[in-house]
């Protein structure tokens, strides 16, 4: 994606998302140099159990998730992170197979460097990586198998493995997930697969330290899109004017971030001419983080055209990933 393209996206949907009511701004925009970083180190903090729980299945049993992949597999990575876990996963593969080509999809520039980095570690694994969306960084990835392009070095003539890790999923409401599962099985071949981790439902309290830690990184982390708007796009937003607050939505099943203004003020965006009110206590919705149970996983799949071959779940109960295979029939939507 170009840095035009991407700043223009970014300025539409601030508009559309600051007029919006309620308020609303996208949780991919998070996503800059500082707010990758500080992501990384909410996956440090003992108070998020999700990264390390999720880590805790691939160190266990990588070997097993990869098991059905041979020769000409690929590996495409939808939202990268710093390309541990994918690390975790593509070295049981590498140690096997002659080449392992491996996608990187991040709308992130750091994700990007962090994962490439740590890929270079790995032997005989051919990196390319897509700076785009997830359904854009998809096609690119998967564009070059055409039908009979079987065997051609690079066109990945073998199965595709897509990861969708970290319970990125969460970000999507359901009705959002079960469409883009759907997209992913359109852009599949049958036998392709996804390896999707989704966080599980565990007790409130639990739930909200995790998402309004007593170091306050989340907090900045929440904030940081603010100053990425200033920084961006010309504004003059008071950070201490906000309070970062984390709820959670029992009845939909997920933790609610919001940036709670502390008064009554206009706040403006030169870059897009725009000024926006705010009353006091008026919140703008930055993230929902949808939790699930594990069958609810293996459903969404087999909506979308997967069968499920296998479910892990963290010893804990917190955290599970599960291998979805494509299906010969492809979706109904
Ligand atoms: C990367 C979307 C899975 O929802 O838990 C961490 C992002 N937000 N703390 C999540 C996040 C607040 C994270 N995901």
């Amino acid at each position: 994606m170009h840095r035009t393209d991407s700043l223009d996206r970014f300025m539409a949907d601030v508009r559309a998302g600051l007029r919006a009511s309620p308020k609303r701004l996208s949780p991919e925009y998070f996503y800059d140099a500082l707010g990758s970083r500080l992501f990384e180190a909410i996956c440090q903090l003992p108070w998020y159990p999700l990264t390390r729980a999720e880590r805790a299945l691939l160190e266990r049993h990588a070997e097993e998730m990869v098991a059905p992949f041979g020769e000409g597999a690929s590996i495409v990575e939808l939202g990268c992170g710093s390309g541990e876990k994918l690390a975790l996963l593509a070295a049981p593969l590498c140690k096997r197979l002659p080449r392992l080509d491996v996608h990187l999809v991040d709308v992130s520039e750091t994700a990007l460097d962090l994962s490439r980095r740590t890929l270079s570690r790995l032997p005989r694994v051919e990196v390319s990586a897509h700076r785009a969306r997830y359904e854009e960084g998809l096609c690119a990835a998967t564009a070059r198998r055409l039908p009979g392009a079987d065997g051609v070095r690079g066109g990945g003539g073998g199965p595709v493995l897509v990861l969708f890790l970290g319970s990125n999923i969460g970000n999507l409401d359901p009705d959002a997930a079960a469409a883009f599962l759907a997209d992913v099985r359109a852009s599949l071949r049958a036998g392709d697969a996804l390896l999707l981790g989704a966080d599980l439902v565990k007790p409130a309290a639990e739930l909200l330290l995790a998402y309004d830690d007593p170091l306050g990184v989340t907090a900045a982390f929440n904030k940081n899109l603010l100053s990425r708007i200033n920084r961006e796009l010309g504004a003059a937003i008071d950070l201490r004017s906000f309070d970062h607050r984390a709820v959670w939505n029992a009845e939909r099943a997920r933790v609610e971030m919001h940036l709670v203004s502390r008064r009554r003020q206009v706040i403006r965006v030169s870059a897009i001419d725009l000024e926006v009110a705010f009353e006091e206590g008026e919140s703008i919705w930055t993230e929902s983080s949808h939790k699930y149970e594990p069958g609810e996983v293996v459903h969404m799949g087999e909506r979308a055209g997967f069968r499920c071959d296998r479910q892990w779940i963290e010893e804990a109960g917190r955290f599970s990933t599960t291998l979805l295979i494509a299906e010969e029939r492809a979706a109904r939507r």
